[in-house]
């Protein structure tokens, strides 16, 4: 298949595609998403075949309204009222009782949906143009890092999907928050995301987190997150916390003859850059939201280069440093 490539002002080409039952990879403020009419069966199955995604791992689907969710949930809970006031357009998915006339398989079976409302003007412009919802898992082949750019859907995509749309680098760089409202009395993270547990609880009050985040021996309760997920081809390594003991394994490394590609904040590179390792800066150590927009994009960056390991410093687990380590450690091989 010939893959299209389009800007943001040819938006009416690529809802034509959607409503024809075609697939269209479009940016939204986290990372670049799969789309299909959520309502058509044969559209959604392309999603799967052309990311090669298991079948049993639900999609989330995208609207342009409030209104437009009511149609698809079974009710709509004070507490989901609240998150969407306060979060909504924006990286905050909430899974809800399902109603109404979406294809099977984007829920795989299951009683309940996930549903967002991207804030990027053009997944909406696109969502409104076609006027129903769109499923749309990132728009990576299945086990790599999500994509940041328009770029990377095509590096993993072309010739596979009908057309790409281009809206520039995400914002956010990694997914939404996926958050389960089924039971309103028990707010329930079950992937960390864009929205942080602190900004849900500033207006929820106590938000609880899915045991396999805190468990590892515990199932989750979101099928995706029980996939290895979000890796490049080479190896990825999370370094300790300590800058000194980083700084020694990297050196020994060296000795070793490993080719190292180290991805850290400006930070640390000050001090562990050298002219032998392939650096990749993730920003201030300050601005955590800079390393979680950057990883994805610098993780493929890394993989292309002559290296034989890549490196990677730690945030701390609070905030949005709670996603980025969420995807860090997903991607790695080994915890150091
Ligand atoms: O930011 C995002 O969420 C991006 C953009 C494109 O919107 N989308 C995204 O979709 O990350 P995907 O399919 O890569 O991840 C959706 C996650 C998966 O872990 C899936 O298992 C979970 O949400 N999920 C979907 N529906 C669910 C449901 N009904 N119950 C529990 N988890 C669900
Ligand atoms: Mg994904």
């Amino acid at each position: 298949m010939q893959t299209a490539f389009l800007d943001s002002s040819n938006i009416d080409k690529a809802a034509e595609y959607l409503k024809s039952g075609e697939v269209v990879a479009f940016p939204t403020e986290t990372v670049y998403g799969l789309g299909a009419d959520a309502t058509n069966e044969e559209a959604v199955r392309k999603i799967f075949e052309a990311k090669g995604r298991p079948s049993d791992n639900p999609l989330i689907i995208h609207v342009a309204s409030v209104k437009q969710m009511e149609r698809y949930v079974e009710s709509v809970p004070d507490v989901a009222r609240k998150v969407i006031s306060h979060f909504w357009p924006g990286p905050c998915t909430l899974v809800l009782n399902k109603k109404g006339p979406i294809a099977s398989s984007v829920t795989g079976g299951m009683e309940t949906i996930g549903v967002r409302m991207p804030s990027h003007p053009v997944a909406l412009a696109l969502i409104d143009k076609v006027g129903v919802p769109l499923a749309a898992p990132s728009a990576n082949s299945s086990g790599k890092p999500s994509p940041t750019t328009a770029l990377h859907v095509k590096r993993d995509l072309e010739g596979k999907i009908k057309a790409i749309v281009d809206g520039g680098a995400t914002g956010v760089g990694l997914e939404s928050t996926v958050l389960d409202l089924t039971d309103p009395q028990k707010p329930t993270i079950l992937r960390p995301g864009g929205v942080t547990r602190e900004e849900l609880e500033a207006v929820l009050g106590h938000v609880w987190l899915d045991a396999h985040l805190s468990d590892d021996s515990a199932a989750p309760k979101s099928p995706g997150m029980k996939y290895k997920h979000y890796s490049p081809e080479k190896p990825v390594w999370v370094l300790p916390e300590s800058l000194a003991e980083a700084k020694e394994i990297l050196d020994q490394l060296e000795v070793e003859g490993e080719n190292v590609g180290l991805l850290a904040s400006e930070d640390w590179l000050k001090h562990l850059k050298t002219d032998r390792r392939k650096n990749c800066s993730l920003g201030d150590k300050n601005r955590p939201q800079q390393a979680a927009a950057r990883l994805f994009s610098a993780l493929r960056e890394l993989d292309d280069e002559d290296i034989s390991v890549i490196l990677v410093e730690p945030y701390q687990k609070t905030g949005i440093g709670t996603a980025y380590m969420n995807r860090l450690e997903k991607a790695a091989s080994r915890i150091l």
